[in-house]
């Protein structure tokens, strides 16, 4: 293991979340050194660049890839896209930490794994493949820290952006049920604590969530007061909500995942509070009218 080599981060160049590509800037902040893992040369790894990480190009799925962009660093965050092959990649990355040798492998994992057992699974295979990559790692033998995240604001608001800005509605068929959304950025803060200083966090398993569980009703009250303007929640029933979702065309995998999201959260699975972000980066976590007012123009504006 090289001791004064790079932090490798995974999934750098950014999507949905971006929650690496805002780990390689809050590290870069620190001082600390980057090698932030990328698909493909684009303008987010010329940005990247620019900002002062060293940017390898691979994939997660090509062992000597992976052999390539881990040598010489002294540890890892690994994340990558929902994706079929997340399993394979993890235990891909596991078995080279293992052949090269790093002080911690920081693990993006997902708040849902915290109630699955041999049996009670879910019917998404994202969230099945987390719960068997903590697994596999446990079994690795390696320094692991688990962060498992509840469902990003991102992500969420992704979907109820355009009947926010069109229709002032949030629609999705989530019934009754409590959710404590939480900021990717207050993941990536987390994620960059630890992966500073990962001793401390060794074996430890950190579960993030926003700092409210709340139905849909009362966040749509915080954007009723972060957009000053009244939204409202609509629930749908979920052969209704699969049906707008597959329009959209994503991977049938990521399709899968988010239809089992609603059904969970319309059985009261996501109505979760943890202290994570605070106990880690000593701040609590943004709500969800801190994080809308933040976007607000993505959500029609803020009526003056
Ligand atoms: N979104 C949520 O609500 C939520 C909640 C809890 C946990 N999580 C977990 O968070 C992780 C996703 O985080 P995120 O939103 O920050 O991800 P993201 O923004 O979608 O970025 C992930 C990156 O992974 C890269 N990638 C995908 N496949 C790859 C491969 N085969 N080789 C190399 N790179 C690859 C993508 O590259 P390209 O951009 O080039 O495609 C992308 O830049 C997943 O583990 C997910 O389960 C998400």
């Amino acid at each position: 293991m090289a001791d004064n080599g790079p932090i490798l981060v995974t999934g750098a160049a950014g999507q949905l979340g971006a929650v690496g590509r805002t780990v390689c800037g809050l590290l870069l902040d620190r001082g600390l050194p980057v090698r932030a893992m990328v698909r493909r040369e684009d303008d987010r790894a010329a940005a990247l660049r620019a900002a002062g990480a060293e940017v390898v190009v691979g994939d997660l799925l090509e062992p000597a890839d992976v052999y390539r962009v881990v040598s010489g660093c002294r540890r890892v965050y690994f994340g990558m896209s929902v994706s079929a092959g997340y399993l394979e990649a993890t235990v891909t990355m596991a078995v080279v930490a293992r052949e090269v040798g790093v002080d911690a492998v920081v693990n993006m994992s997902q708040m849902t794994v915290s109630q699955m057992s041999i049996q009670n699974t879910t019917s998404s295979g994202q969230q099945r493949q987390h719960w068997l990559s903590e697994q596999a790692l446990a079994w690795s033998g390696l320094p692991v820290v688990t962060i498992r995240p509840t469902m990003f604001l991102e992500s969420f608001f992704a979907l109820a952006a355009p009947t926010v800005r069109n229709r002032d509605r949030i629609v999705v068929p989530f019934g009754r049920g409590k959710t404590s959304p939480v900021a990717a950025a207050d993941v990536a803060r987390v994620l960059a604590a630890v992966l500073a200083d990962p001793g401390p966090h060794l074996g430890g398993i950190y579960e993030l969530t926003g700092p409210r569980s709340q139905d849909m009703h009362g966040v749509a009250r915080e954007f009723s007061d972060a957009l000053n303007r009244e939204v409202t929640y609509s629930d749908i029933p979920a052969e209704d909500w699969e049906r707008e979702l597959k329009k959209l065309g994503l991977p049938e995998h990521l399709t899968r995942h988010l239809v089992t999201m609603g059904e969970l959260h319309r059985a009261g699975r996501y109505d979760r509070l943890a202290d994570g972000v605070e106990r880690v980066t000593g701040r609590p976590a943004i709500s969800v009218r801190e994080f809308v007012s933040l976007h607000a123009d993505e959500f029609g504006g803020r009526r003056s």
